[in-house]
């Protein structure tokens, strides 16, 4: 007896076509929300630096740390000054905003659209004003006379 052939190659079940289609839709759907909804890039710094220039979190070359916006700060910041002007500097936001109008009125330093954002950011996150510059004053001092006087 022989045996009857399916010439209809692969059967689709019909239970299997609606697993399928459920599936697909998942992924389109997936797909979308990624687009839609995923994580954004808000930083105008999209290189990143080769890891071979970082040593222990800093760059080795620059010496600066490693952050967002490191790569905006090693474009425009070093190629007049070395970055140790810029290391031993630290300021708030006001300030780095007028150093950076400074150098562009008198020292031919380019506009930096959104990068300044980055730029300042950068600055005053990894390079902040230091609260305390000295030894806090003491408190709770047990004051006595000395003897023989
Ligand atoms: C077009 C050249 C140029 C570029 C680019 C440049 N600077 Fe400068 N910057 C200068 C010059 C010139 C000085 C003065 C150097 C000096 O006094 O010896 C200076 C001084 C400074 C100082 C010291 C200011 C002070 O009050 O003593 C800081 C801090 C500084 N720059 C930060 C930056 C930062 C941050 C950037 C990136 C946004 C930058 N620079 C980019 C030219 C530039």
């Amino acid at each position: 007896m022989q045996e009857k052939e399916n010439n209809d190659g692969i059967v689709f079940k019909p239970i299997f076509k609606v697993v399928l289609l459920i599936f697909t839709s998942f992924i389109i759907f997936g797909a979308l929300a990624i687009i839609f909804y995923g994580p954004r890039q808000t930083q105008v710094d999209i290189t990143e630096i080769d890891p071979e220039l970082l040593e222990n979190g800093v760059h080795v070359r620059t010496g600066l740390i490693e952050a967002d916006g490191l790569q905006t700060v090693i474009t425009n910041c070093t190629t007049c000054h070395s970055s140790k002007l810029i290391i031993q500097n630290r300021m708030g936001e006001e300030q780095w905003n007028a150093t950076i109008r400074w150098m562009q009125k008198t020292q031919g330093l380019w506009p930096l659209g959104e990068n300044q954002k980055v730029i300042v950011d950068y600055l005053t996150k990894n390079y902040p004003v230091l609260e305390k510059g000295r030894r806090p004053p003491l408190t709770d001092i047990d004051w006595y006379p000395l003897e023989g006087k």
